[in-house]
């Protein structure tokens, strides 16, 4: 067997629909938890106790823009080193992870793969036969391309030349499902995925996505900004996050130095004269 000796839990937070997996080896007691969330923090670090598991890395799969990350809050409670792509020049990550990296816990080891394209610093996380694909690869769909210098045509070549080019039996672990499904593999999405299965060219996946025109995440920008600080910025660097809204209450409280790239600032939120 692939994984001999592999604690394995698929873990759900209902509001943003996120999967947290935790892997762990089974003698060594060594974890890691993939995409953990600020709400679900109490849960994840009872069950490491539960089972008598020492968490040693939390990776997450990129910045994300619908849900804060409960990386900073368990690295307080455990010690563990955070890990993130290094092309977020993120100031909080212990480990700026790139291509060809990989993160061993026991005797398993996890590959890093970059899968730019719904972000710019998105990552794929590979353990033997599981594929864990954060946003990038959804089970019959994929993430959104349209703002975190995201990429239609980035991510069409991430799924159809990396993760496509893994076994077609290697199984798929999302960051995200909205109709309960829990995994996919890699021949069933060649197959049967509507966005991206291998009759689709780059030209209509991009047609697509452009087609899509998706509300922005509720949490955007209390998400994001928090997220490149490990989900704890107001704490840490002592700088408050204030939203978009409260800018807009009580301007005369604020004078404000818009510092975003010129796609946001030109987007359909507008901007300030
Ligand atoms: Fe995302």
């Amino acid at each position: 067997f692939m994984n001999k000796n592999l604690i394995f839990h698929q873990l759900f937070e209902k509001e943003s629909s996120t999967y947290t997996y935790l892997l762990a080896d089974s003698v060594t007691r060594e974890a890691v938890l993939i995409d953990p969330v600020i709400e679900t923090v109490e849960r994840d670090f009872k069950l490491l106790n539960e089972l008598g598991l020492n968490l040693k890395f939390i990776l997450d799969t990129h910045v994300h823009a619908d849900h804060i990350t409960g990386s900073g809050e368990l690295r307080k409670l455990t010690g563990a080193k955070t890990g993130l792509s290094s092309s977020y020049e993120a100031d909080c990550t212990d480990l700026q992870l790139k291509e060809g990296d990989t993160v061993q816990f026991g005797k398993h080891t996890i590959e890093v793969l970059t899968t730019p394209g719904h972000t710019a610093g998105c990552l794929s996380y590979k353990l033997n036969n599981m594929l864990f694909t954060g946003d990038a690869l959804l089970i019959r769909g994929c993430g959104r391309t349209d703002f975190q210098g995201g990429s239609s045509e980035n991510l069409f070549q991430s799924v159809r030349e990396k993760l496509f080019s893994c076994e077609d039996d290697t199984i798929i672990y999302p960051a995200h499902d909205y109709k309960g499904f829990t995994y996919s593999t890699i021949g069933h999405e060649k197959r049967l995925n509507p966005r991206l299965n291998e009759k689709i060219s780059k030209d209509q996946f991009v047609q697509i996505m452009k087609d899509l025109k998706l509300d922005l995440p509720k949490k955007i920008h209390e998400a994001v900004p928090a997220n490149m600080h490990c989900g704890l910025a107001s704490e840490d660097s002592h700088i408050p996050i204030i939203s978009a809204k409260m800018v807009f209450e009580d301007l005369q409280d604020y004078k404000v130095i818009d510092v975003r790239r010129m796609d946001e600032f030109n987007n359909e939120l507008g901007h300030i004269s």
